[in-house]
């Protein structure tokens, strides 16, 4: 890498942007909170998705002393359905230390210390509210650099990633906008130069693009081979309560979904008959009258796919107390996304 990218201009693409950038509800705001949260959400979730999430956060919790006031819960619950759970618990430990510091850090350094915070946010912020001349690069900018230079390499990689960042500093504080600067970068790739069909015509960098000179820029960054994902199965078990409450576990604060409610379950080698359930209803601490085979749903998460063997437990109860398990209304807490479709499944069974 190094000394590949022939002259970009960049000025170009500036001026791309100022005309062609998408509304978005955070843009043109400075507010450190609202561009740290819409860049947290931003990151492993599709502008489209996080629009209503951000305005549904932001009414909720206005501003930092807000969200750091509230409890663990309510923020779980506001940021179901959108994954990663982790992200929001650091949002809302990092959120005590500001308000517990008074102000938020002033720099990019200062950003990045506290939790969840990685280079990619801290640079956002920090050049977006702060004008700090500090280069982003996420997965859609390496892929521009990898295609402006022709070079196969690997977005992912923490080393190429912070080498892509030395290279475009220079043109960041060129740029005398670094918040523009960085957002036109991502918004190119966002919009123009996608991963499976970059539309090089209306490309304000085509000119120095050696990808699109080749020809077939879709071949950069290199593809890397699809891993394996694991899948666990799972049975899992709808037990009704007569007044329509459901038994959840709570899953332990630490780790995968922390804090989030789901169907009581046990693992399964493959998806399991009647009495492969009634195995499984056993290991989950549950009895019951009768099994009703309701469906399958699945969930992919970052390492593995899991996936749901739904039975309505007819009378069911659980054999001994647990801790975490309980009756409770789906709606009223924030439920792993798994379970909530295996609920619609059951909502579904039901109706017919
Ligand atoms: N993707 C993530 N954050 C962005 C931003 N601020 N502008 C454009 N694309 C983005
Ligand atoms: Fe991407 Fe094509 Fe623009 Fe090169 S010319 S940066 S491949 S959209």
């Amino acid at each position: 890498m190094g000394g590949r990218t022939p002259r970009i201009p960049w000025n170009a693409l500036l001026a791309w942007y100022r005309a062609n950038k998408r509304e978005m509800p955070w843009r043109g705001s400075r507010d450190p909170y609202a561009v740290w949260l819409s860049e947290t959400m931003l990151q492993q979730t599709r502008i489209e998705t996080v629009r209503g999430y951000f305005a549904r956060f932001l009414a909720r919790f206005p501003d930092v002393r807000a969200l750091a006031a509230a409890p663990l819960p309510a923020v779980l619950k506001l940021w179901e359905g959108l994954g990663y759970y982790s992200r929001a618990r650091n949002l809302h430990a990092a959120a005590r230390r500001v308000a517990e510091a008074g102000a938020f850090p002033r720099d990019a350094a200062g950003w990045a210390e506290l939790p969840g915070v990685g280079p990619y946010t801290a640079a956002a912020v920090a050049s977006i509210c702060f004008g700090e001349p500090v280069p982003v690069v996420d997965g859609n900018v390496a892929r521009v650099l990898a295609r402006l230079g022709a070079e196969p390499l690997d977005p992912r990689d923490p080393k190429v990633r912070a080498a892509l960042a030395a290279r475009l500093r220079p043109a960041v504080a060129a740029s005398g906008a670094p918040g523009d600067f960085n957002q036109a970068v991502m918004e190119l790739g966002e919009t123009l130069c996608t991963p499976k069909s970059p539309r090089c015509a209306a490309c304000p960098l085509r000119g120095a693009c050696r990808a699109a000179a080749e020809g077939e820029p879709e071949r950069y960054p290199a593809r890397r081979a699809p891993r394996a994902v694991p899948v666990r199965r799972f049975a899992a078990f709808v037990v009704r309560a007569p007044d329509g409450r459901v038994l959840l576990d709570r899953r332990p604060e630490d780790g995968l979904l922390g804090g989030l409610r789901e169907l009581p379950m046990a693992p399964v080698a493959r998806r399991p008959r009647e009495a492969g359930a009634r195995r499984a209803l056993a290991a989950a601490g549950l009895r019951a009258e009768a099994l009703r085979e309701l469906g399958a749903v699945a969930h992919a998460f970052t390492h593995f796919r899991q996936e749901l063997y739904v039975w309505e437990a007819v009378g069911g109860e659980p054999a001994a107390p647990r801790e975490g398990r309980g009756f409770a209304r789906p709606g009223r807490v924030a439920v792993a996304t798994a379970t909530r479709r295996a609920l619609a499944l059951a909502s579904a069974r039901k109706a017919r």
